[in-house]
């Protein structure tokens, strides 16, 4: 695995082979402490690519907390022993002087309306953030194909838009959450859940399986929000930010006679942790 950390390093890449012809690149991209969540979107792009770049990078510009970013965990050197013993061919990890070498930048992606709901509304610029070092990270490594997680339902949203939108020469591939056995959806934050906190968290995947089981069940949109609030209702020391049923075109809250495919998001703070997770189910 060859490590890179400047721009020019980045831009003198071997073009992907598959035998003699030209082949696949694809693009992880993640913000480093990585588990096993990262690690299924690094094994996927490895299936289906000829070459795989991951790049590890906090980026300052997504977060509005600069507790948040500084308490963010940093591991580059494990994170690079997991990258290669999973096969990647390429490690990226600027320091933030490498990528923004002019300071913030001037100019910026807007997430437009999708920036302002949910996750948006609670950290307001977080997503023009995230879309503009994506899209930065788009044009510096040049995938065929990019994979982020289901795990942070309304960036996928996002990054699809802005893909649609801006017409970008790239394939988005959504791989699926990766839980704990006991269904805590993996996350570079639970590192900070003391064992009392993670055993509280476990009432957002709980709220969020009783939903989807009331959505089978034949539940409107109202009843299925009111099964998954229920359990929520009964979780000590969970703030429950919200519990909402999204439009996966645009991460907007749909309406309550709402039929057809739906994200139901959950975001709380436990502890001084906050944690979101999401399940996508199907209103009849
Ligand atoms: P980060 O939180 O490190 O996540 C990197 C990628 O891993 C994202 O696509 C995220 O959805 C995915 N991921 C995290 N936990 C997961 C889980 N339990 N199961 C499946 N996938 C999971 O998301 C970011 O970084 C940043 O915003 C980034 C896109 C890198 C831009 O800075």
């Amino acid at each position: 695995m060859r490590i890179v950390t400047t721009l020019a390093e980045l831009r003198e890449l071997e073009p992907p082979r598959r035998g003699d012809a030209p082949g696949r690149r694809a693009v992880v991209m993640t913000m480093g402490a990585l588990h096993a969540g990262h690690l299924a979107l690094v094994r996927t792009a490895r299936v289906s690519a000829d070459q795989v770049v991951v790049s590890v990078f906090v980026n300052p510009l997504q977060f509005n907390d600069a507790g948040d970013l500084a308490s963010y965990p940093r591991t580059l050197e494990a994170d690079a022993a997991l990258l290669e013993s999973a096969g990647v061919d390429v490690l990226f990890a600027p320091e933030a002087s490498a990528m923004y070498p002019h300071g913030d930048p001037t100019v910026t992606v807007s997430a437009g309306a999708i920036g302002e709901v949910l996750e948006g509304a609670h950290r307001p610029g977080h997503f023009d953030g995230v879309l503009t070092v994506v899209l930065k990270l788009m044009h510096l490594v040049r995938p065929d194909v990019a994979f982020f997680g289901q795990k942070d339902a309304q960036q996928l949203i996002a990054i699809r838009a802005m893909v649609r939108d801006l017409d970008l020469p790239v394939q988005i591939q959504a791989v699926p959450t990766v839980r704990d056995t006991d269904g805590l959806a993996l996350s570079s934050r639970n590192v900070h859940l003391s064992t009392e906190e993670r055993e509280r968290a476990l009432s957002l995947s709980r709220a969020l399986n009783a939903a989807r089981q009331a959505a089978e069940a034949g539940a409107s949109v109202v009843d299925t929000l009111a099964a998954g609030r229920a359990v929520l209702a009964h979780a000590a020391d969970v703030v429950v930010d919200y519990l909402a049923a999204l439009d996966p075109s645009d991460a907007h809250p749909v309406a309550g006679d709402h039929r057809g495919d739906v994200v139901i998001a959950v975001a709380a703070t436990v502890g001084a942790t906050r944690l979101i997770d999401n399940v996508v189910t199907r209103i009849r």
